[in-house]
């Protein structure tokens, strides 16, 4: 474990279990049908790259990226698309995949906006949820792991750009934020 880390919250094999678990259903929701994987980058890509590897059968993936924190740990509750998607979505089976659901704001826009493209269907996939911080109504039809209200790294979640390679999901100490 590295000095920044007060401690773990969910560890490296509880994360490897979930993505298999969460991949077979996946697999056997979607069986015969062409999946469409959509991650919110940055935060989602280390996730996705371990979830879509866990799915059996046809998957193709994309990526969106939208603004949030920047270097605060504090939503700004605007949302803004960077980066859209290469390609249409219309009568596709999607499946957005997010680290963490927190205020909701950010998936409760992708999703309308999303829909808006018509796809054949539109599901949710978050490795983490925070519900006690809920602004708006969210809820993933794939969820990993539910954590209580606390700012969390590592598996892809940064902290200005720090920490998204820890292969586990982390608080830090509250010394790293007086810096
Ligand atoms: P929401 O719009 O408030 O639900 O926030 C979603 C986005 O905020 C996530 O995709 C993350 O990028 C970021 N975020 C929320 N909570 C955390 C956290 O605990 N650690 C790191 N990033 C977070």
């Amino acid at each position: 474990m590295i000095p920044e880390i007060e401690k773990i919250l969910v560890s490296q094999e509880e994360i490897a279990a979930k993505v298999q678990e969460l991949g077979s259903r996946i697999s056997a929701d979607y069986k015969g049908s062409e999946l469409l994987v959509i991650g919110i980058l940055k935060g989602a890509a280390i996730f996705m790259s371990d979830l879509v590897r866990s799915i059996e059968g046809a998957v193709a993936f994309d990526f969106m990226a939208v603004s949030s924190y920047g270097a605060s740990t504090e939503s700004s509750g605007v949302v803004r698309i960077v980066k859209d998607l290469d390609q249409s979505i219309e009568g596709r089976h999607v499946l957005i995949v997010e680290d963490v659901v927190d205020t909701g704001l950010t998936l409760n826009y992708l999703v309308d906006n999303l829909r808006s493209r018509n796809p054949a269907s539109l599901k949710l996939c978050s490795l983490l949820d925070k519900p006690s911080r809920r602004k708006v109504e969210v809820k993933a039809d794939y969820l990993g792991f539910e954590i209580p209200d606390e700012f969390v790294v590592g598996y892809g979640l940064d902290y200005s750009e720090r920490f998204r390679t820890l292969p586990y999901v982390a608080v830090l100490k509250p010394e790293v934020y007086q810096k």
